[in-house]
């Protein structure tokens, strides 16, 4: 068997927040310092014009992301570390893919089902109002990133499982057509991972505008922790752990022994005041050699920069050669 490949995207629309990090972050960061496996990382600044944010905001966004990843300790010499704009073979290898997709399989995506019934539900006269084509194949341009550098794992969370395995139908389409030269992906979902809750309790997330961003100063890091939803009971009630955002997230970030130690105190009654005094220094002395090193690198985008540009040689030493393959069995060929 030939050595799996890993293969992950991180659009660029937003600040990375606590839940990006024990969600994807560290376990990425973890898998990229493993010598017995090959990884890719990389930016996906092609993804996140599809959803139309501000210039300013897609490129803040990159430099976040990319300094975030550097900054706690993303092993870039093991791994390949990238920015999908800077692979030009990605955009070309989607159009190739764009010939190979029936329009039926784009129509059934969820994400694509979502918007439509939300234009629905709103009395829209036009179903596809506001969804752009970027929207509508964005698993296209998806399928182009895994299938380009021949990933057979894909660590994805649950709402992108469905692009990964059209990712697989494409490339089983193309391979019917024109010659077994796609490796087929298959996703993989790790049920493990954390999904933190945010300061309203639930899921963490940008959409819900209730995150905690990882690099957030000290001042705005308690401000938003003592933001965090609790119930009413009082010091000296016994509180349950179960449901709790505050132990939620300390969980995520605590050692198991930790973790017992602060059940206890849940148990015993402690106040929620003290409780997120607790969480908040725990996460800002967990966080605060990598916010250092990230604000370092914020203030000095060079640094980031030479880090992409080393990773997109890299990659592209391992595109260029397949896309001419995969032109040529298309007939895009050299006429003489
Ligand atoms: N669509 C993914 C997301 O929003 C990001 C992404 C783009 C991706 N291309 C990818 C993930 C390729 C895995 C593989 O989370």
């Amino acid at each position: 068997m030939a050595q799996d490949i890993y293969l992950t995207g991180i659009t660029t629309t937003g600040t990375p927040h606590i839940g990006n990090y024990v969600g994807a972050i560290r376990p990425g960061i973890a898998a990229s310092k493993d010598p017995k496996k090959k990884n890719f990382y990389f930016l996906a600044d092609l993804h996140a014009l599809a959803k139309a944010e501000s210039p300013e905001r897609i490129a803040r966004s990159t430099l976040e992301i990319a300094s975030a990843w550097l900054a706690l300790g993303l092993d870039t010499d093991n791994a390949v570390f990238y920015r999908q704009s800077d692979i030009p073979e990605i955009p070309q290898l989607t159009w190739i893919l764009t010939s190979m997709t029936a329009k039926g399989l784009m129509n059934r995506a969820h994400s694509y089902k979502a918007m439509v019934q939300a234009n629905e539900e709103g009395g829209s006269s036009d179903p596809d109002k506001g969804i752009s084509m970027a929207l509508y194949s964005y698993p296209i341009l998806m399928a182009a990133d895994i299938l380009m550098f021949r990933s057979t794992k894909v660590p994805v969370g649950r709402d992108q499982k469905q692009h990964v395995e059209m990712a697989r139908d494409i490339a089983q389409r193309f391979n019917h057509h024109y010659g077994d030269l796609l490796v087929i992906p298959e996703p993989l979902i790790d049920d493990n991972t954390a999904v933190l809750a945010g300061l309203d309790g639930r899921k963490m997330s940008k959409s819900y505008d209730n995150t905690i961003p990882l690099f957030a100063d000290e001042k705005q890091l308690r401000k938003l922790i003592m933001k965090i939803k609790t119930n009413s009971l009082e010091p000296g009630e016994a509180k349950d752990t179960e449901g709790s955002t505050l132990f939620e997230i300390y969980k995520a970030f605590a050692t198991p022994a930790e973790t017992k130690a602060i059940a206890k105190h849940f148990a015993e009654g402690i106040g929620w005041g003290d409780m997120k005094q607790l969480l908040f220094e725990y996460i800002s002395d967990h966080i605060k050699p990598a916010r250092e090193e990230y604000q370092r690198l914020i203030d000095d985008p060079a640094i980031v920069e030479a880090e992409l540009k080393r990773g997109a040689e890299k990659a592209r030493a391992i595109s260029v050669p397949y896309l001419d393959k995969i032109r040529h069995a298309v007939g895009i060929r050299k006429l003489g």
